[in-house]
C-alpha cells in the first residue's frame, strides 16, 4: 500500500524562522519545524518545499497537481497571503487540497494580515497555534481520506 504524500510548503521569509521576530513566530527553525512534523506523522511520506519567489510556489503547486497521488498542501504563504492573486488563482486551477495555515494568530495583529486572499480557495483555515498549526493541517487532510 502507498503511503499518503503530502506537501508542506513555505512562502517568503519563513526560511527566517528562528531568527525572525521570534516573540511572534517562536524561536525553532524550519528545518526543526519540518523534522517535527516528519516525526509526528511516520506513516505519511511529506514533501517540504520553501521560497521566497512566489513563481516557485506555483510551479510547485502545478508539479505537484501535474505529478498525482498527492493528498494534499498544507501551505504557509506569508505575506502572500494577504495580497497574492497570483496564488490564489493557481490554487483555484489545482484540484489538490490545500489548507491555509499561520503560525501567528494575523487576526489579533495588523489589519493588513486580517485578510487573505487565498483562504476562499482554500478547504480550511488554521491560525495561531505556532507550529501546531501545521500539525493541524495535516491532521485535516488525513482525516479527508
Ligand atoms: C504568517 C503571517 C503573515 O501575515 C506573515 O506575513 C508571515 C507569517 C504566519 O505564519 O503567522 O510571513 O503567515
Amino acid at each position: 500500500m502507498n503511503s499518503t504524500s503530502i506537501l508542506v510548503m513555505n512562502g517568503p521569509n519563513l526560511s527566517r524562522l528562528g531568527k525572525r521576530e521570534p516573540e511572534i513566530y517562536g524561536s525553532l527553525t524550519l528545518d526543526e519545524i519540518n523534522r517535527g512534523i516528519a516525526e509526528a506523522f511516520p506513516s505519511v511520506t511529506f514533501e517540504f518545499f520553501q521560497s521566497e519567489h512566489e513563481g516557485a510556489l506555483l510551479e510547485k503547486l502545478f508539479e505537484v497537481e501535474e505529478r498525482g497521488g498527492c493528498a494534499g498542501v498544507v501551505l504557509n504563504a506569508g505575506a502572500l497571503t494577504h495580497y497574492s492573486i497570483a496564488l490564489r488563482d493557481a490554487i483555484s486551477s489545482i484540484r489538490v487540497p490545500v489548507v491555509e495555515v499561520h503560525l501567528s494568530n494575523v487576526h489579533k495583529r495588523e489589519e493588513f494580515r486580517h485578510h487573505s486572499v487565498l483562504s476562499a480557495v482554500c478547504i480550511g483555515v488554521i491560525a495561531g497555534f505556532g507550529v501546531e498549526s501545521y500539525h493541524l493541517g495535516v491532521r485535516a487532510l488525513l482525516g479527508r481520506d
